[in-house]
């Protein structure tokens, strides 16, 4: 009697297991099951063949057990067994087995962490600096510099040098490559070769403070055409403020205390603390990925940073209604 009562609550509790677990599964969620370079593929690759061994493991070891209990049950009229303790064979085999597997997986791991460790020559240089909490870019052959948005060209190595400012961040493409630590004090590197045109989530993966979770960053994947036309644009100073309204709102950048943190190309703003604002209107995110580029976001950002990512280290002065709409409007203009 006992039993069943138990049973009753198995399927509901593996149902809420499966909608737990499946929550975490929104569609436009970046993974590396959906590769989009050579890299996140070798990974992807690795990931299935280890799968499989260890589903037939799994249904062979259950199996057998399984087999076992049916079929060796005792009988109401069985006696008591013979007793037996060891037995030699079955104990060196069940040990050689997995050690057989384990090595076949270990000989398949070894084989892609080198080729993935196999840096190329060539390609797209790019520096990365994560800091809380926000990604730096900076492409040294090309003297680019810019936030959150990592452009590259299609089928071109790209490698990456990165640093941690203050804490250790990782840098995480999932459709594109496996994730790589900034360390403060060292520089790592990595490398992929994007195959496909569009758009890649990253993220930060190593927990590094309050705003750990909203420490995000795209990498936009280009034909080689469009990559030279955005390195063109990138390189060039700050468009000049057309109207009064922009004009005012450059006056309050470069006089206000703005210029402390921010470069902004062609001007007197020249702070490395924060994201380079030169083309900052090109950008779809701002806020370390997290926010999406547009004229009321931009003006709740500056009404008051904290509130729309708490923990940022953008503190600043109360700004009055006529100084955030210049501001914006200046700032918009930035192409
Ligand atoms: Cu940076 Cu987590």
């Amino acid at each position: 009697m006992h039993r069943s009562n138990d049973f009753k609550f198995i399927l509901p509790a593996m149902g809420a297991l499966a909608v737990l677990l499946l929550a975490g599964c929104s569609p436009d969620s970046p993974t590396w099951l959906n590769p989009a370079s050579p890299n996140a593929a070798k990974a992807t690759d690795l990931f299935n063949l280890i799968f499989l061994i260890s589903v037939a493991t799994f249904v062979l070891v259950e199996g057998l057990l399984l087999y076992s209990v049916i079929r060796f049950r005792r009988k109401s009229t069985d006696e008591m067994p013979t007793q037996i303790h060891g037995n030699t064979r079955l104990e060196i085999a069940w040990t050689v087995a997995p050690a057989l597997v384990l090595l076949v997986v270990f000989g398949f791991t070894w084989q892609t962490l080198n080729e993935l460790e196999t840096m190329p020559t060539g390609g797209v240089k790019v520096k990365v600096v994560g800091s809380q909490w926000w990604w730096h870019v900076e492409y040294p052959d090309l003297g680019v510099v810019t936030a959150n948005e990592i452009h590259v060209p299609v089928n071109q190595p790209v490698t990456f040098s990165l640093e941690g400012k203050d804490v250790i961040h990782s840098f995480w493409v999932p459709e594109l490559g496996g994730k790589r630590d900034l360390v403060p004090g060292k520089v790592n590197t990595t490398w992929f070769r994007p195959t496909k045109i569009g758009t890649f989530r990253g993220a930060c993966a190593e927990f590094c403070g309050s705003a750990h979770a909203n420490m995000r960053f795209t990498v936009v994947v280009q034909s080689q055409d469009d990559f030279n036309k955005w390195v063109a644009a990138q390189k060039q100073d700050a468009a000049a403020p057309v109207s009064d309204l922009a004009k005012q709102g450059e006056q309050e950048f470069v006089k206000g205390v703005c210029v402390a943190c921010h470069t902004i190309g062609g001007t007197a703003a020249k702070g490395t603390v924060g994201p380079n604002l030169t083309h900052f209107a090109a950008r779809k995110t701002f806020g370390g990925g997290i926010i999406e580029n547009n004229t009321e976001n931009l003006k709740a950002w500056l009404k008051n940073p904290q509130a729309l990512k708490p923990g940022n280290i953008m503190v600043i002065p109360k700004l009055t209604d006529t100084q955030v709409n210049a501001l914006v409007e200046y700032l918009n203009g930035l192409k």
